[in-house]
């Protein structure tokens, strides 16, 4: 299991890889292009309309970067030390209107302090919220709990919503398998992969109409995560 996921990650890697180096030409030859154009503006309204256009170029290039962060090797993790309440809290602090406005109560429990990659850990909690929000109906519930015992801090996801069918909950986190129109079906992929990075796991229990918890497990003692089984065919 934990071969499979970090064979997954591995994937993940070579996709964003590719997938970062063939956008970002294009949008540099956009960017030069948008930029030219700006000098060239007769009048006022061209050359600003341009610089929108040059500012969300300049906004796509660093979304990509941002998002694409796996074309990073899987050992060069920025760890530092942090807490997981504070994350989760972010986290929590970022999709608190959303969930306002969908009816849906959010908090946190628990704490753990670990050594973690703090950008990477906050996108994957951040994916595991959303998709919990998204299931969730006005009325729902969405709780991150925290957990430390036994050398592993354990992040729990915990949604009352609508729960996945059994052949939604085999698929989940296979890379761009999704059931929403606007999905790309990546969250759970980059966030497994998150988890895996660190040593540690992420697995799903659901029953339909009842709701979803995903427990990711953490490592407190850095384990070096060896990729020659997973890197194999
Ligand atoms: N908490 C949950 N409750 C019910 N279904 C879920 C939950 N989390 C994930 N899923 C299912 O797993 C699928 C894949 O989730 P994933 O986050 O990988 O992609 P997505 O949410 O569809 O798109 P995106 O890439 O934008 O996150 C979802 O489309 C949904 O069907
Ligand atoms: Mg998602």
């Amino acid at each position: 299991m934990a071969q499979e996921a970090l064979a997954r990650a591995r994937e993940l890697e070579h996709l964003s890889a590719q997938l970062s180096h063939e956008l970002k030409n294009p949008l540099g030859a956009i960017k030069a292009l948008v930029q030219l154009a700006r000098r060239e503006a007769c009048d006022d309204q061209s050359r600003e309309r341009l610089e929108v256009a040059e500012n969300e170029v300049e906004r796509m290039n660093s979304i990509l970067q941002e998002y694409l962060s796996f074309s990073r090797p899987l050992d060069k993790l920025r760890r530092e030390r942090c807490s997981l309440g504070a994350l989760a809290d972010e986290v929590l602090g970022i999709v608190g209107a959303q969930a306002a406005t969908a009816g849906v109560a959010i908090r946190r429990a628990g704490e753990a302090l670990v050594e973690v990659d703090t950008r990477r850990l906050r996108e994957a909690l951040f994916n595991l919220v959303t998709n919990a929000l998204d299931a969730t109906a006005s009325g729902g519930k969405v709780e991150v709990r925290i957990a430390q015992r036994d050398g592993e801090a354990q992040v729990e996801v915990r949604d009352s919503g609508r729960g996945m069918p059994p052949e939604v909950l085999e698929r989940v986190g296979t890379p761009f398998f999704t059931t929403r129109e606007q999905g790309t079906g990546l969250g759970v992929a980059m966030a497994r992969a998150a988890f895996t990075q660190h040593g540690g796991s992420l697995e799903y229990r659901s029953e339909e109409g009842r709701g979803t918890v995903v427990v990711g497990v953490l490592p407190l003692q850095q384990k070096r995560v060896t990729l020659g089984a997973a890197s194999a065919g």
